[in-house]
């Protein structure tokens, strides 16, 4: 039995299955996929969570933190790269798993997956809403408040749960539909739909960058690290660093821990290699392409703001626009609005495209059920019915469960998913050195073991609730895993047929 489960998929039949059956359409360009990367980057993270981050945990010293946050993301993209170009099919990290860790691993990760790609778009529909009604709050119109929030939230100060007297967050589930319709229709119908929104929230964070660089004062930047530069912590103990009054660590490494969730979505490229044409060339450009744009942007527009004005005085709502206000361009302020809603649009549609290919892979690998989470709608060619489901599941989520809830779950599972890309990088280099890497991962094994150091010390960073909600998510998906998966696996059925073979002799 243990033999089974650390069976891995061989990489000569993920390839022989590409070309059969019925696959994706390829019309993706190598441009496309990086707007597909950025669309999938920049949102609720620069938008919203700067604020608390740099108010509660980092100060200016928020810009190192996004560099830290920026240098995790970099080596495990340069690891997601080299499987993309070597494995261009829709499974993302799951796939790469299934072919050097095995079947648990894959679909553990897989499983895993869930947590970034429909657990975050729940949290990233949340933003939605919160934008948008301040959106439209500033020409008078509200919907009435019962229908504005999920009906409970957490302090993570009393770490205690309650109720906010509401009944759901009715904008989340309207966008969630919006955009799981745009979906069914067809990918390249999204894509296009992704250029225009990554055009509008790339000019915004444009005008950010050089209509607050007018503002800055450098005092505002004294003192640099108020929380200091570490915040590193270890299952609910500070290692190194202050904490604040609930025990968690403060600093860089702690401000990072949170805007992670900035840099979540260039992974996501990677899930469309299926879609891609010259996928080896185009993939590894698209995620990396798109990660060292938003490094920048987001490393600029922290500067800008905590330049702009004290970090005490960050609003941890509406950050950027705030920030304008109050040196005095409250005009700015809808224009931040919109760039922020256009952003947090294509956020949602990248993860909502994600998700349905990789319950596609895992499908067509027999770990999940073939008819439902395998069918390709006839004629838009898109995975139709998982996309609808997805939608049902995010808009649920969305409508009921805390923003900060979700954008933890979120967190942790993506960088235990970077962890596991980078270690199954090592692992492929010592048992396939010789397969061909049409773009390889430079100075192994040292940029996949930093990738693994460093998303192990943004995990340990978050909060220790985190950990339990991981192990209670990943426990959930091994009672699956071996009462379904196991027994239905494709790989698996492969064996016993072989076994049962007659002996030739
Ligand atoms: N990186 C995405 C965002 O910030 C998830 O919204």
């Amino acid at each position: 039995m243990w033999k089974n489960l650390f069976a891995a998929k061989p990489l000569s039949l993920i390839m022989e299955e590409m070309k059969t059956g019925k696959r994706l359409n390829r019309v993706l360009g190598p441009w496309q996929l990086a707007g597909v990367g950025i669309g999938g980057i920049i949102g609720t993270g620069i938008f919203v969570l700067t604020g608390v981050a740099a108010h509660d945990k980092a100060g200016p010293a928020l810009i190192l933190s996004f560099v830290v946050a920026g240098i995790a993301c970099i080596f495990a993209a340069l690891c997601y790269a080299e499987f993309a170009a070597m494995v261009p099919v829709a499974g993302s990290a799951y796939t790469y798993a299934y072919a050097t860790l095995g079947e648990l691993f894959a679909w553990i990760i897989g499983w895993d997956l869930v947590l970034e790609y429909t657990v975050a778009s729940a949290a990233v529909a949340h933003g939605w809403s919160h934008y948008f009604q301040d959106f439209i709050g500033m020409f008078g119109i509200s919907i009435p408040h019962i229908l504005t929030n999920a009906p409970f939230d957490f302090n993570p100060i009393l770490g205690k749960f309650f109720l906010t007297g509401t009944v759901c967050d009715f904008p989340a589930i309207v966008i969630t539909f919006l955009i799981m319709g745009i979906l069914v229709v067809g990918v390249q119908e999204s894509a296009s739909f992704n250029t225009v929104m990554v055009f509008i929230k790339l000019s915004v964070v444009l005008f950010v960058i050089v209509v607050g660089a007018f503002y800055i004062h450098p005092k505002n930047w004294v003192p640099f690290a108020p929380y200091g530069y570490t915040g590193i912590g270890f299952f609910g103990k500070t290692l190194l660093g202050r904490t604040d009054s609930a025990g968690n660590p403060l600093g860089v490494f702690a401000g990072a821990a949170i805007i992670f969730f900035a840099y979540i979505g260039f992974d996501a490229v990677s899930t469309q290699a299926e879609e891609a044409i010259e996928p080896q060339k185009s993939v590894p450009f698209g995620i990396i392409t798109s990660l060292i744009v938003c490094t920048i942007l987001y490393i600029a527009v922290t500067a800008v703001l905590t330049g702009m004005i004290p970090y005490k005085q960050i609003n941890v709502d509406a950050p950027i626009a705030e920030a304008f206000k109050q040196v005095g361009l409250p005009w700015a302020q809808g224009l931040i609005s919109i760039g922020a809603l256009a952003g947090i649009t294509s956020v949602l549609l990248v993860m909502m495209l994600s998700q349905p290919r990789v319950f596609l892979a895992m499908a067509r690998d027999g770990l999940l059920p073939r008819k439902f989470f395998g069918a390709i709608h006839d004629k838009f060619k898109t995975p139709y019915k998982s996309t609808i489901l997805t939608g049902i599941v995010v808009a649920t989520m969305s409508s009921l469960i805390p923003l900060r809830v979700l954008a933890e779950l979120g967190n942790i599972g993506t960088l235990l998913a970077f962890l596991i890309v980078c270690a199954a990088v090592l692992i492929m280099r010592k048992t396939h050195p010789h397969t061909e890497r049409p773009f390889a991962c430079p100075m192994v094994p040292w940029i996949p073991a930093g990738g693994i150091v460093t998303c192990l010390l943004l995990m340990f960073s978050l909060p220790v609730e985190n950990w339990w909600s991981l192990f209670i998510w990943l426990s959930i998906g091994l009672v699956i895993y071996f009462f379904y998966s196991r027994h239905n696996s494709v790989l698996a059925e492969e064996r016993r047929r072989i076994a049962a073979r007659p002996d030739p002799a």
